[in-house]
């Protein structure tokens, strides 16, 4: 049984992510979308908000569940005996950072294989900051992001 995590803060969920869990979990026999508390990033929706939005995302990909988790990505893969990360990668600018993550967390648990999926050309500028902004300016998100996401941004900025 190949089980693979897709992490992220997921800050909201983006058609781009979808992407991703999609494309894993035609890869993979279970797709884990960990839902990262990231406290660093001060995110705009609470962990369970997020874990929710990515639940009702998803809902329709029959091998792919959502949990929240803290801590340490490997100790959440661990746990929930994931064997591969998979991580989407946009464009050059993430590769640093990925790698390095990809690297540290390789460093740390030598079990879990990071594997990286490739945006297609339509996503690669879209991310949940971006999101986030237009949301903020009051454009329609519609195009990047699934019915409840917008919805619930809508609301956060009404
Ligand atoms: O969607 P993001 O914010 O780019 O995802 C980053 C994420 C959540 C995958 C990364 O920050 C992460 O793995 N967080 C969990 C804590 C951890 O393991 N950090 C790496 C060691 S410092």
């Amino acid at each position: 049984m190949k089980r693979a995590v897709t992490p992220g803060t997921f800050d909201p969920i983006t058609y781009g992510h979808l992407d991703v869990i999609t494309r894993a979990a035609q890869l993979m026999d279970e797709v884990i979308v960990g839902v990262a508390a990231s406290p660093g990033k001060a995110p705009i929706f609470s962990l369970e908000e997020r874990a929710e939005l990515a639940r009702a995302s998803t809902a329709h990909l029959a091998n792919v569940r959502v949990e929240p988790f803290e801590g340490l990505l490997v100790d959440f893969a661990r746990a929930v005996d994931a064997q591969v990360l998979v991580k989407g990668l946009r464009a050059i600018t993430d590769f640093e950072y990925e790698f390095q993550m990809a690297a540290l967390n390789y460093e740390l648990e030598r079990a879990i294989e990071t594997v990286f999926i490739m945006s297609p050309p339509q996503y690669m500028y879209l991310s949940s900051s971006i999101v986030r902004e237009l949301a903020r300016l009051g454009s329609p998100v519609d195009q990047f992001v699934p019915a409840p996401v917008a919805e619930a941004l809508a609301r956060k900025f009404a």
